[in-house]
């Protein structure tokens, strides 16, 4: 996993509690690394989820719910940090119906050495977007959050049904245009 998403995971947790916190729970988490992430470094995934758990024990919130929180709050920072993904593009399906192809494809151009997940389309029409998440890292949580994240952005009224039957192909997220 890339550093990047280390920095921005430790960002949130001093902006949101504090950076006694970020030292906290680098200790308790007893990190091969030590915790010192550069952004362009990798580090195992393993590392992220030792982190996640030692900010649940410490603040008492269920993991899925740090991890989607996560997710929303690094759509933010993309935003900021990729502005030309965003170029012309106005709406929230077509820009989800690009992440494999076009946002991710450009991310493996920037960092080679990223591991990315694989979304593909089942559905798109005018009304809904049907997603399927595929990762062996099991990121669920951190992709309903950069949805959830991509949905405030565009502003756009969309509902968002992460698909419970989880098949062995992965994780389906079903979106749907209301009124
Ligand atoms: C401008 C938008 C985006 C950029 C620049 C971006 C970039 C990245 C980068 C750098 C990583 C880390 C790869 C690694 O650790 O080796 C990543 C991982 C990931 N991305 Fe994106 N991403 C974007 C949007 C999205 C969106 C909207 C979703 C969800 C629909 C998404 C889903 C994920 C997930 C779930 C992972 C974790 C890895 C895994 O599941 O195996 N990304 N992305």
């Amino acid at each position: 996993m890339k550093g990047v998403v280390f920095t921005e995971f430790l960002g949130m947790v001093e902006q949101t509690f504090s950076a006694d916190m970020v030292d906290d729970i680098i200790d308790d988490a007893q990190l091969p690394s030590g915790g010192a992430y550069t952004s362009v470094g990798t580090y195992s995934h393993d590392e992220m989820v030792a982190i996640v758990v030692a900010l649940s024990q410490r603040s008492g919130l269920p993991v899925p719910d740090l991890v989607r929180a996560f997710g929303k709050h690094l759509f933010g920072r993309f935003v900021h940090a990729y502005p030309a993904f965003f170029d012309g593009v106005n709406d929230t399906f077509q820009f989800l119906a690009g992440i494999e192809d076009i946002i991710h494809a450009e991310v493996l151009k920037l960092y080679p050495d990223a591991e990315l997940p694989r979304f593909d389309v089942e559905h798109h029409d005018e009304r809904s977007l049907t997603l399927l998440y595929h990762s062996p890292r099991h990121f669920e949580d951190l992709a309903e959050g950069l949805i959830l994240g991509s949905i405030d952005h565009f502003g756009q009224p969309i509902r968002l049904v992460r698909d419970a039957s989880a098949s062995d192909r992965g994780q389906r997220f079903h979106l749907e245009r209301h009124a």
